[in-house]
């Protein structure tokens, strides 16, 4: 088949690669001439593992192509996908005005029927709206083609997301015809073998299933973070508890590590655009907004932690941050719990200083503190740092010098976020240790942890503006 997509970011290009790879003719677009040209040279713009070899070996084989000319990427395309952003306008409401002046574009261009499937993530009604804007379109001189619209909400994990793509748990379509469906299932069968991926429904279902995936995405990490904090008010062990939850078929074994709080580009996003169209719905949403509330504090509990640590006082105190991602695998910093940290560590008056194998370069270009002293490695990090906060599960934090470690940091302590090092005796190797639902005292053999240093609750302390 041949195949357009608009918007060659982070859903659009994997789509492309992905779709080429499978025997498609491709052809991605975006308005971005430097993205346009870095990909022809095989460049892609973002970390994203398998990728570019993917992006290499299609557009070698002639099957991926790249362009910034819109009518010249659509043309005679039998499905035209629709992958821009569509990140949180002014109002709090999705702002989907770049994918309706793409409709508008795409209806002065179009001369031939084709089937344009909506991949952003778009309020319930956006598709039917489509629909109607390209059905008002004044007739072309050579006559009316037909444009119909369809849903294909995209569920890719980044980091994950060629494999996620190339082995779906699911994909959903969006239908308003039998037609329009019968072409989406030709073109995703490669990617069901056994014939149980396809979710088939209608146009606002599908939108909708996107915003209920993450809210409930969301809503375990919230819960699992919550539990954690109450386990450790309770002396018990959520590691263990985890064990038991994860056993249960009910629950799961996945997405329920407890950690700094979700981030990234989709669930906080999606999240608050979910509220935001409940509420303009007149329903409440009371426990979407909780678990935003609970992911909300879960940085803060954090950083309360290692100003607790400190006696209350940053001054003279160095922190060293081991990630800056807000997951591994990605070099993507958006929303990330680690930039919210650091700021606040920052105005609280210490220095820190970071380090990422992959999301250095985004965090230079991007407006975070000028006062942010990023490492070339590591080790470099923590020389002459205080304390290490570990806040990305890269593979190469898991297993570090500890003693180097003891004997590096002015303040032996680390503040282990991710759960990196459960089971090891760090306190033996001389290095205090905070982990998820032990971050306030942590009590091997029941004995407090924080010798010295008074036990301020969170309450007491204020926090910083960013922070609070
Ligand atoms: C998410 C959804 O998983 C994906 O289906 C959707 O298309 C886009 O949003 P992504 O943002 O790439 O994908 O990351 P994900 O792996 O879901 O993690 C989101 C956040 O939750 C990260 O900050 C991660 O560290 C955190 N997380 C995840 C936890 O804190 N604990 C967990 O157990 C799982």
């Amino acid at each position: 088949m041949k195949i357009a997509i608009v918007g060659s970011g982070y859903v659009g290009l994997v789509t492309g690669a992905c779709l080429a790879e499978s025997g498609n003719n491709v052809v991605c677009i975006d308005h971005n001439d430097e993205k346009i040209a870095g990909l022809r040279s095989g460049i892609v713009p973002f970390h994203e593992p398998l990728l570019d070899a993917v992006v290499l070996r299609e557009s070698r084989l002639g099957n991926l192509k790249f362009t910034t000319n819109l009518g010249e990427g659509v043309h005679l395309a039998d499905i035209i996908f629709l992958a821009l952003g569509t990140p949180t306008g002014i109002d709090g409401y999705p702002d989907i005005d770049s994918l309706l002046q793409c409709v508008d574009d795409l209806s002065i261009t179009l001369q031939h029927d084709c089937l344009v499937v909506v991949k952003s993530t778009v309020p319930p009604g956006t598709c039917e709206a489509i629909q109607t804007r390209f059905d008002a379109r004044p007739a072309h001189p050579s006559g009316r083609c037909a444009i119909t619209v369809a849903s294909n909400p995209e569920f890719l994990a980044e980091g994950s997301a060629v494999t996620d793509f190339r082995m779906p748990a699911r994909i959903v379509l969006g239908a308003s015809n039998e037609i329009d469906a019968r072409i989406l299932k030709d073109l995703y069968m490669p990617f069901d073998p056994d014939g149980t991926r396809l979710i088939e429904m209608d146009l606002r279902s599908a939108e909708f299933s996107k915003y209920a995936c993450n809210a409930m995405l969301a809503a375990r990490i919230s819960m699992i973070n919550e539990l954690a904090n109450i386990a450790e008010r309770m002396d018990a062990d959520i590691g263990s508890a985890c064990q038991v939850l994860k056993s249960d078929p009910r629950i799961g074994p996945r997405y329920l590590e407890p950690g700094a709080g979700y981030g990234g580009s989709c669930l906080p996003k999606d999240l608050r655009a979910l509220i935001r169209m409940a509420s303009d719905k007149g329903e409440p949403a009371s426990m979407l907004h909780s678990i935003e509330q609970v992911n909300r504090r879960q940085v803060t509990l954090i950083y309360h932690a290692i100003e607790k640590y400190f006696w209350g006082c940053f001054q003279g105190r160095c922190v060293a941050v081991w990630g800056l991602a807000f997951k591994a695998g990605t070099d993507d910093i958006r929303e990330a719990p680690s930039l919210t940290l650091i700021q606040a560590l920052l105005e609280a008056g210490a220095q820190v200083r970071a380090y990422d194998p992959i999301a250095e370069p985004a965090v230079k270009t991007s407006l975070v503190h000028s006062e942010l002293v990023l490492a070339g490695s590591a080790e470099q990090a923590c020389v002459n740092a205080d304390v290490l906060v570990v806040m990305t599960e890269w593979e190469e934090f898991m297993t570090p010098d500890f003693k180097w470690l003891a004997s590096t940091l002015r303040s032996p302590a680390i503040f282990d976020t991710r759960d990196l090092y459960r089971g090891k005796d760090l306190n033996a190797m001389g290095l205090r240790h905070y982990r998820p639902g032990r971050i306030f005292a942590t009590r091997p053999g029941g004995k407090p942890l924080l010798t010295g240093a008074p036990l301020l609750t969170a309450e007491v302390l204020k926090p910083p503006k960013s922070i609070s």
